[in-house]
């Protein structure tokens, strides 16, 4: 080579790996996660680059631990960007591990070395686990103060990294040297605690120092002892709290020394006199023990803890993002209610608590109440939270400023009454702050219609305020809990607005825990009701449904793989409590919520059959069964579970359908089930929709649908030709309707269609929360059918794109864009002067079909140039007025002319 060629080399070089970048990597789904259990990791990673219809065509990784190089896989063509396990070197328990990665793409681009990314491996079996369990054993109290626990100790060198792992039977709050371990609230979260139990991770290096340090952990009830589920039921999984920690210390001069939880720890109480989930939290700061979470303390009159001995082996990292403070918010009023109650309006019903500056004097008391909403007169409203209290009273110890908030129990309100108080009420003395699982917002909805831009607004909230470690129904009555079928009717709303992954993975872990070994899954997961609190149609699908949501949207097959014989037993157990393919037996909600008048004369009330709505779902799963078993390579399973759904479809038509196609519940459930799960043959179905729109019309343009038809309603109506029809019932403004609620103020998606009455009368409190996200669902089809933001089939995760959408509703403009694992989409479109313009992005590494809305394709421009006839584009008139463009990555401005 000539000499003076080489300067230029470089610099094409260069150039070229500046036209291609790696970035956001991922191990499990998080970034830089410390506390991995996994034997095999997954690593995931996302392509920049500037160019359109870029493809990964090789990657190479590398995975290291300081100068060791555990594996490398030098350059391996494949186009796999998500989710490639780990196949190198054993990984070790408590250990950092950096990795980095290097792509090619089908340009002859490649990119430089990421930056490398780093997780550290959580303890690898029950034998890494030093600490015992150690127990306060305190006298008993009917108040059941919150335990403190304490450990002194002395590192004697320089510190090089320190790592604590904890968990307990019951909340935990842990600091070392009085600050506090991580920032995650409400740990370790909740599990079936004696099934499976999560531990967290922390790098706590930064807290210890040289010399005597101190450890103290406070324990709340929370899900372990308090009160949970109805009839004041409480210690479901067992009478006392305990604590398990191992703190790892590892010195400059490569030394390690472990502090772990033992019989060597002292404990007492302190200034959290009482906390419970539902009921609230008693902090009087005068039976605080200053200094207590500090070397020096004298602990001496504290109370010997007691070591217990629980199995270690269902102990696990934690597999999900933690419950972290999210947003925070001022009061935006301060009432004074016709009753003469002070009250704060926070202006968002949101799920967290308030935190509170104070200044009185020592035994001045404030008692907040926390309710959603207020009466028809303005006054404060607290009957439909049922036996929850939702109560935080804070006493002061002296005459300096103080601080309170609670930490083992979380409101959900948007309204806070003060009924104590030292001195005036000023609003900058009170912040309501949300919290909720921190999972990575990926979704964006926003339109032309206010009122629409409200409803994607309190989904999203209803979202934040649901999502707390486990999806729950309502997050501020005596309930908040796992009910499986408000998760499943919102699990793939949910995958849009935020990255989900994480948390519906760790929670089917517990549904697969919970569920009996023929199949029967409970009500609410984590399984805390009775034995016979299950196997209900439309809730226990939950072991089908939100796998195979999950896969769709993230393409994650083990995911499927783990939970395949748990949604296979489900099924099994529809089959084993059928007759001749027929599931009618048992208790069934049936279509929740549904629309009902009180008077029902003329029979309008829209009550769909419990046992057809059962075997909509038998069918449903079985389908999904045969869907993962093909994606699993499962032939045998695909084969004998595609002869079931035939059975079961027989079965089915002969039972609830007439000849001529009508459904013996002549409601919109029995038709919206009936067709989206294709349970009818294909001659049937138009005429079924038919009857589905004509039904709705009778009903002067309203849905009437419960938790079950629901999610599914806008969908068949745009799949027969009424996306008009659909986006009629979305716009329409009087009960039953999802912007009803909007015109009434609402902040957060309501459990009932009319939780508030036109006249401003609420709706019966034995039921009716405002916090409920399954009516949230229809936020599926905003993203899928408004904004065309789809997956094509077969390209799970995104990996294949579709992009189909429908202008209508009077909306002149729709922006709405998705975080998927291989980057952003975004699709919006705006309609003026007969001109539909549409921009759309896809990511690199994935293609995409690209539905573009005209009525010739002579009418359709990209970035300025006719689309017909260019050798850039292959178009395909996909019939209903669509014409349908292959697209690789790349960001698109179309132009339709005459729309
Ligand atoms: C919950 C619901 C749940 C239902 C079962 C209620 O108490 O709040 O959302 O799905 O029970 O029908």
């Amino acid at each position: 080579m000539k000499k003076n060629l080489l300067p230029f080399l470089l610099l094409c070089n260069l150039s070229l790996t500046a036209q291609l970048q790696v970035k956001n990597l991922l191990t499990e789904n998080l970034p830089n996660p410390v506390g991995i259990d996994q034997p095999q990791p997954r690593f995931s990673w996302q392509l920049v680059s500037d160019r359109r219809n870029v493809l990964q065509e090789a990657f190479e990784l590398e995975v290291f631990a300081g100068e060791t190089t555990l594996w490398h896989t030098s350059k391996t063509l494949s186009d796999q960007s998500v989710f490639v396990p780990y196949k190198g070197k054993p990984l070790e328990p408590g250990t950092m591990y950096h990795w980095r990665v290097r792509v090619w793409d089908n340009h002859g681009f490649s990119s430089d070395w990421s930056e490398p990314a780093f997780f550290q491996t959580a303890f690898l079996q029950a034998s890494d686990w030093q600490a015992r369990w150690i127990e306060p054993g305190l006298p008993k109290t009917p108040e059941r103060p919150s335990p403190i626990f304490r450990k002194e100790f002395i590192c004697p060198k320089n510190i090089n990294r320190a790592t604590v792992y904890v968990t307990a039977h019951g909340l935990y709050e842990a600091r070392i040297n009085g600050r506090r371990v991580g920032n995650d609230y409400l740990t370790p979260g909740w599990t079936s605690y004696n099934k499976r139990l999560q531990y967290q991770v922390y790098d706590v290096t930064d807290l210890l120092k040289q010399g005597a340090n101190a450890i103290g952990v406070t324990l709340g009830n929370g899900w372990y002892r308090g009160n949970l589920a109805w009839e004041n039921r409480k210690d479901i999984y067992g009478k006392e709290l305990a604590l398990l920690l191992q703190l790892e210390i590892e010195y400059a001069d490569g030394k390690t020394t472990e502090v772990i939880s033992d019989s060597s720890w002292k404990c007492a109480t302190g200034e959290i006199q009482y906390a419970e989930i539902y009921h609230g939290e008693t902090i009087d700061a005068r039976l605080e023990q200053p200094g207590w979470q500090l070397p020096g303390f004298d602990d001496s009159s504290w109370q010997p803890v007691q070591e217990a001995d629980f199995p270690k082996k269902h102990l696990l990292a934690t597999r999900n993002e933690p419950i972290r403070k999210q947003e925070t918010f001022q009061p935006k009023k301060i009432i004074i209610t016709p009753k003469g109650e002070t009250v704060l309006d926070f202006g968002q019903n949101l799920v967290g608590w308030v935190m509170v500056r104070a200044k009185g004097k020592s035994g001045d008391r404030i008692v907040l109440s926390h309710s959603e909403v207020l009466d028809k007169e303005g006054n404060f409203y607290t009957a439909n939270l049922r036996a929850a209290q939702q109560q935080n009273t804070f006493i002061l110890k002296d005459d300096q400023p103080a601080f309170f908030e609670p930490h083992f129990s979380w409101q959900g309100f948007r309204y806070v009454r003060i009924d104590e108080y030292p001195g005036e009420v000023i609003a900058d003395d009170f912040t309501a702050v949300a919290l909720y699982s921190d999972m990575r917002p990926t979704g964006h909805f926003e339109s032309s219609d206010s009122l629409l831009n409200q409803l994607q607004h309190n989904i999203v909230w209803g979202q934040k305020g649901n999502f707390l470690d486990v999806p729950t129904d309502c997050p501020q009555r005596d309930e908040r809990l796992g009910w499986t079928g408000d998760a499943q009717a919102f699990s793939s709303t949910a995958a849009f607005n935020f990255d989900v992954h994480n948390f519906f993975a760790k929670w089917l872990k517990d549904l697969a825990a919970d569920q009996r070994a023929d199949g029967w899954v409970p009500w609410v997961i984590p399984h805390v009701m009775g034995l016979k609190h299950g196997a209900a149609a439309g809730w226990a699908d939950a072991a089908t449904i939100i796998p195979w949501n999950m896969y769709l949207a993230y393409g994650d097959q083990k995911l499927l793989a783990d939970q395949y014989e748990s949604m296979k037993a489900w099924v099994d157990y529809m089959s084993a409590n059928s007759q001749q393919f027929l599931w009618n037996t048992g208790f069934h909600f049936g279509d929740w919520l549904f629309y009902s008048v009180n008077d029902d004369r003329d029979g309008r009330s829209a009550i769909t059959d419990k046992y057809y709505i059962a075997q909509c779902f038998y069918a449903y799963s079985t389908q999904l069964l045969v869907y993962a078993a093909r994606e699993l390579g499962k032939h045998q399973d695909e084969a004998h579970y595609t002869e079931l759904l035939q059975n079961i479809k027989t079965a089915f038509l002969q039972e609830y359908f007439t000849p001529n196609g009508m459904a013996v519940s002549n409601t919109q459930t029995a038709y919206v089930l009936a067709l989206q799960f294709d349970l009818l043959p294909v001659e049937l179905r138009q005429q079924a929709a038919d009857r589905l729109a004509k039904n709705i019309r009778q009903y002067n343009n309203h849905l009437t649908t419960g938790f079950l038809g629901t999610p599914h309603l806008c969908h068949v109506l745009s799949r027969f030709g009424y996306t008009d029809l659909a986006f009629e019932l979305l716009m329409q403004k009087t009960y039953p309707s999802w912007l009803y609620p909007v015109t009434m103020g609402a902040t957060t998606i309501w459990e009932r269609w009319d939780g508030i009455k036109p006249d401003s009368t609420l709706q019966n409190p034995s039921m009716n929360s405002f916090n409920h996200y399954a009516y949230g669902a229809i936020g599926d089809w905003l993203y899928r059918v408004v904004a065309g933001i789809d997956m094509d089939e077969r390209g799970f995760g995104y990996k294949k794109i579709k992009i189909k959408p429908h202008p209508g509703g009077e909306l002149t403009k729709v922006n709405a864009s998705l975080e998927t694992p291989y980057g952003k989409i975004q699709s919006a479109w705006q309609v003026e002067d007969d001109q539909l313009r549409l921009e759309v992005s896809i990511p690199p590494n994935t293609t995409a079909k690209i539905y573009v809305p005209a009525s010739s394709v002579e009418h359709i421009k990209e970035n300025g140039k006719p689309v017909a006839g260019s050798n850039m584009w292959q178009v395909m008139d996909a019939g209903y007025g669509y014409f349908c463009l292959e697209a690789g990555s790349g960001a698109y401005q179309f132009v339709v002319e005459n729309f």
